[in-house]
């Protein structure tokens, strides 16, 4: 029996085309569909690229939950895997998904984290800040942003001269090193 996982992603998708690669010699793990809250995000062209369905759904159905419960049920998802996905999870795919609802961050929680925290703004508010290191946290998903329990952290240093960009690649390079390992370890269990 395979483990099958749902990626949520709102933008680029680099981290979700990532996770692919790393479990395409492992027929344990399957990506049966890729899920957006945006049309026009550049991840439907990585998941076409990637041979897998992907899907927008409006806030309206977001929030709602039920569309996206069926769709998730009828592909027998096991996990989802928030990729870079930027919309609070409603209470219905929680409920549904205990423990089973994996998020990246792209920072050291409970440091820079909540609403509005999200991408580029999070690396601002580091370099804003003058700390000397950030990273990545890996965690369960709960109904408040930011806070489920956490499951992997990674840092990297931070120079007083990095800007938000500099401090995103050293992020990314962390995300990319990672996320599909504990994705592994954790699903795996
Ligand atoms: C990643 O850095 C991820 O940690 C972050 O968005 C980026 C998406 O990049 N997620 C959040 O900020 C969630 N609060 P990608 O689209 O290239 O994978």
């Amino acid at each position: 029996m395979s483990i099958k996982l749902a990626l949520f992603a709102s933008g680029s998708g680099s981290n979700a085309e990532n996770i692919v690669h790393f479990f395409s010699e492992n027929p344990l793990f399957e990506f049966p569909l890729i899920l957006s809250n945006k049309s026009d995000a550049f991840v439907h062209e990585r998941a076409k690229k990637l041979q897998i369905p992907s899907f927008t759904f409006s806030r309206e159905d977001f929030l709602d939950g039920e569309k996206i419960l069926t769709l998730l049920k009828e592909h027998k998802i096991d996990y989802i895997i928030l990729a870079g996905f930027l919309l609070k999870i409603p209470l219905t795919l929680i409920n549904a998904f205990p423990q089973k609802i994996i998020n990246i961050h792209p920072a050291l929680l409970p440091k820079y984290g909540g609403k509005g925290m999200y991408g580029i703004r999070v690396h601002q508010a580091v370099a804003e800040s003058g700390d000397n290191e950030s990273g990545i946290t890996i965690h369960f998903v709960n109904s408040n942003y930011d806070e489920g329990s956490i499951i992997f952290q990674a840092k990297c240093p931070v120079l007083k001269t990095d800007t938000a960009e500099m401090i995103a690649d050293k992020v990314h390079a962390l995300e990319y090193e990672y996320f599909p390992k504990i994705i592994e370890e954790t699903c795996n269990l």
